[in-house]
Parts: structure tokens; sequence; C-alpha cells
């Protein structure tokens, strides 16, 4: 018999990723002979841990806080989206090496579109925040074909650093006080509410907007629950993301998309 593929999400803090949960449930959705583990690599340990993993035969890695900056540096070849991020969630081998690859961004689009039903192609866009999170997701947003994708962060200066980079006429910065109402998605990618916080934002703000959080469960609430308060037509933790983006990752590393809705019921009946 020969042995499974293996795969892995190295992070730290990584006790707590749902990636294991969820490739074990594409793995026998697709009949993929799979074992999936966490790795804690040391905060100086990173490229290590990679080294030691791929040299022993690894298939492929997700990559999570706080090493995806280092995992860009790390491959020898980048995807688009990886690239306009600076930041790699998923390394598969490639014929040269590795290849470094960014699926958060079509992880969010796919669950907004597809699993939300929310349109985004002529749409005007907010984001919140200017950090990690929020590059990832750019270039998959304007590649949705929105009207517009403004930009707020508390520190103004980071969003244009974003804006002035990715040089896209769509594309602009704001601070959170100078916003308006008129958004048709205004989405939370800001660290706040791991700290169990939310953006300061005006109440008029959110109109009749669909509101999502790029974290989930319990992280998101401050943010969700006020933007219902301000009358937001539906809100959205990222569970769903963080299962789309895991689907785009399976895809890289074995050629099949699994069934994403399956796996997210069964995340959603955990809760
Ligand atoms: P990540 O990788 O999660 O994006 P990060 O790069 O540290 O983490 O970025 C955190 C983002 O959340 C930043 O945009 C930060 O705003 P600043 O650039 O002004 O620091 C934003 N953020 C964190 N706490 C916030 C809060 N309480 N209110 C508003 N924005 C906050």
């Amino acid at each position: 018999m020969s042995s499974p593929d293996r795969c892995a999400v190295i992070g730290n803090p990584v006790q707590h990723s749902l990636s294991p949960v969820i490739h074990a449930a594409f793995a026998r959705q697709c009949e993929v002979d799979l074992e999936y583990s966490a790795i804690l690599a040391p905060l100086d340990g990173f490229e290590v841990c990679v080294s030691e993993f791929f040299e022993a035969g690894g298939v492929g890695l997700n990559i999570t806080v706080p090493f995806k900056e280092q995992a860009y540096r790390w491959v020898t070849e980048r995807d688009a989206y990886a690239s306009v991020a600076g930041a790699v969630n998923t390394i598969v081998r490639s014929s040269g090496g590795y290849l470094g690859c960014n699926t958060d961004g079509l992880g969010l689009l796919r669950d907004l579109e597809h699993n939300l039903g929310v349109p985004l192609d002529g749409r005007r866009l907010l984001v919140l925040g200017a950090g990690g999170a929020v590059r990832g997701i750019l270039g998959p947003l304007l590649g949705a074909n929105p009207a517009e994708l403004v930009i707020a962060n508390r520190t103004p200066a980071r969003a244009e650093v974003l804006v002035e980079r990715l040089e896209d006429p769509r594309l602009t910065f704001a601070s959170l006080e100078s916003l308006q109402p008129g958004y048709d998605v205004i989405i939370n990618g800001t660290s706040a509410g791991l700290d169990g916080g939310r953006p300061a934002l005006d109440a008029e703000l959110f109109g009749k907007a669909f509101a999502y959080d790029m974290v989930y469960g319990e992280n998101s609430r401050p943010y969700l629950e006020f933007a219902t308060a301000q009358g937001a037509s539906a809100t959205s933790d990222g569970l769903g993301m963080l299962v789309e983006q895991a689907a785009e990752a399976f895809l890289l590393w074995f050629g099949i998309r699994p069934d994403t809705a399956p796996v997210l019921g069964l995340l959603r009946n955990r809760e």
C-alpha cells in the first residue's frame, strides 16, 4: 500500500487552526489519501520547518500567521495574487522549485458571490484596514470588476501606500472618519475584533450595505452586531472565506476542487 500524501498548515500559534478539519473533510469527499497536520514553527524557525517538510516528501503547505510574508520570500516562484499581496498562504511544488500562491482573496470572492449571493460587479466596495489581511484580497476584489474600491484605515498613510502600489483608477483611500454612506459591501479586514473591538465608524455609514468580516466566530461579533444595529441589509463572518481559500489550496495540490457546502455546514454545526 502506498503511503498517504502529506500536507500541513504551518503557523504560530496553530493549535486552533480549522485547516486540518477542513482538509480532512475535503480528502474524504474527493477520495484523496491525505495526512494533513498542523505544524507549530518557532518564530525564528519557519524556513527550517518548511525545508524539512518538503525534504521529507511533503506535497503542499498552508501558511498562516505570522509567516505569510516569510513564505513569500522563501518560495522560488509566485502567482499573481501572491505578488500583489506580498504574502503567500499556499505552497505547492513546481517543476523548478516551489510556487507560492495566495488563495485568500479568491476564497473571499467565492464566499461573497457564490455562497452568499452578493454581487460585486459594478458595485461600490469599502474595505476597512490596510494590513496583511487586506493586502491579500485587493487583487481578486479588483478582478471582480467593482465600480469603486475604497480602502479606509485608522492610519490612512498605510492605505495610501497600498493604493499607490496597485495603481488602479477604481482604487482610492480614505480615513475612517471621512467615510460617507453609499457603499454596497463593507468588508472589515482590520484585526480590531481579535481584541474584542471594531473600527470606529459613523453610525450612518451602513445604509443598506452588506457587511462582511474576514474573521469568523466570536471575533467578528463587535463589527457585525454594530453593522446590523445600523441597518446593514445582511451580514456574514469569514468562515466561508476560510473554507473557500482551503478549497483553492486543495485544488492547487490535487487538481480537484472540493464541494465546500457540506464542509461549511459541518463547521457551522460545530459553532
Ligand atoms: P493583519 O495581518 O491581521 O492585517 P496587521 O498587518 O497588523 O494585521 O494590520 C492590522 C489592521 O487592523 C491595520 O489596518 C490596523 O490599523 P492601523 O494601520 O491604523 O494600525 C487595523 N486595526 C487594528 N485594530 C484596530 C482598531 N481598534 N480600529 C481600527 N483599525 C484597527
